[in-house]
């Protein structure tokens, strides 16, 4: 069984994805050729943003809009550290502070009062201006943005949404990458709408901002190709990149809804037993992983090692708070700063999730997760 079936989904819509990649090779335009721009304006009539600058990764896009947002030395940036490293490792490779704030208990995303919190005390503090946020839509289960918004407002800070696993998620009507003022997106293959090979994009309704995106992704290009007005990067999505998106967005509405569907089984099938992500009302995850919490870390050996050897794979996303890790060890954090992502990185473990995923395997993984309780009981 795979963890994500990605040769499954090839060979369904293989015809299309190989001439969408033959036609690149015909017109030969690499760098920025008509695919890309065919994809942005694709994406952002899809997330219902005004504006979508493609970018060469997941990463990039964080990193393209902290420096359009001019972040660096002297600014905290809040955001969660139950996350992938990219979400901080941005803000610290940019010369400003990464100020983490602890998650809700039963959504594993950025708890909205204790940010609330961090950034009164941080604007005590003399060395540091407090300047954006970077809430994470974790597992694709958009973060609580009705309060982190109010909060940006509150105290003027930019809001820039990772929303790297979290591409067509909603709350109520607004889609994931919508919220705040910038969203970020990764297609990294693993991803819900994941390319094959990396990938990423911006979205904005700031028409400044937007103009600055396309700058930055070009070493800060100016009005002409060697007129550079800023500091940039090559941030640039490949055109065969972008023609494979394209074929692969005509099938993620469905790909979504079988998503959502095998969530619901498993959620069906486990929840008396397992704590799985809840979903606040009105909110929809794009289920990037299906997560649940042990009740300690032998119950989940027990149950990652049951699966292994019956041939089922299952990871852990992430055995490790980014406070804890050796990368941020400048920042002085210790364990014990933030308990509820210790005590879930402790418990978490994420089974295979992927739109082919058929109800015998669901029910197989199930059985044997359910088995496991009895072994600890
Ligand atoms: C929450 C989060 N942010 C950012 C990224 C970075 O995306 P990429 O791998 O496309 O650079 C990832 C990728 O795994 C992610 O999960």
């Amino acid at each position: 069984m795979q963890f994500i079936d990605l040769k499954h989904q090839y060979s369904i819509i293989k015809p299309h994805i190989d001439l969408a990649i033959k036609k690149v090779l015909n017109h030969g335009q690499y760098i920025q050729g008509p695919e890309v721009f065919e994809l942005e304006a694709e994406l952002a009539a899809y997330t219902g943003r005004k504006h979508c600058i493609s970018c060469a990764s997941g990463t990039d896009a964080l990193l393209m809009s902290l420096l359009a947002q001019g972040i660096g030395q002297g600014d905290a940036v809040f955001t969660t550290p139950f996350t992938f490293i990219a979400t901080a490792e941005v803000i610290q490779l940019l010369g400003a502070r990464p100020i983490f704030v602890d998650i809700v208990e039963d959504t594993f995303n950025i708890d909205p009062s204790k940010l609330e919190f961090a950034i009164d005390d941080c604007q005590s503090n003399a060395e540091l201006i407090p300047k954006a946020i970077i809430p994470v839509d974790i597992f694709g289960l958009p973060a609580n943005y009705e309060m982190i918004e109010k909060i940006g407002n509150k105290f003027a800070l930019c809001i820039i949404e990772d929303a790297a696993q979290s591409f067509g998620g909603k709350i109520k009507n607004k889609k994931a990458c919508s919220f705040g003022d910038i969203g970020t997106t990764s297609f990294f293959p693993a991803k819900p709408l994941g390319g094959y090979g990396d990938g990423g994009a911006i979205f904005t309704n700031d028409s400044e901002i937007a103009g600055k995106l396309i700058s930055i992704r070009n070493h800060g290009q100016g009005k002409s190709k060697y007129n550079n007005i800023r500091i940039g990067l090559n941030g640039r999505l490949d055109t065969i990149q972008a023609a494979i998106l394209l074929e692969k967005l005509k099938i993620f509405p469905e790909e979504l809804s079988q998503r959502i569907a095998i969530a619901k089984k498993y959620s069906q099938n486990l929840n008396q037993y397992f704590t799985c992500q809840h979903v606040p009302e009105g909110y929809e995850s794009a289920w990037a992983q299906f997560s649940i919490l042990a009740l300690n870390s032998r119950e989940r050996s027990i149950c990652i090692k049951k699966l292994k050897d019956s041939g089922i794979p299952a990871a852990i996303y992430y055995p490790k708070p980014l406070h804890l890790q050796d990368a941020f060890s400048d920042l002085n954090y210790s364990t014990g700063d933030f308990p509820v992502s210790e005590s879930i990185s402790q418990r978490i473990f994420s089974l295979p999730m992927h739109p082919y995923l058929t109800n015998d395997s669901i029910n197989r993984i199930c059985d044997i997760l359910l088995s496991c309780k009895e072994i600890v009981q």
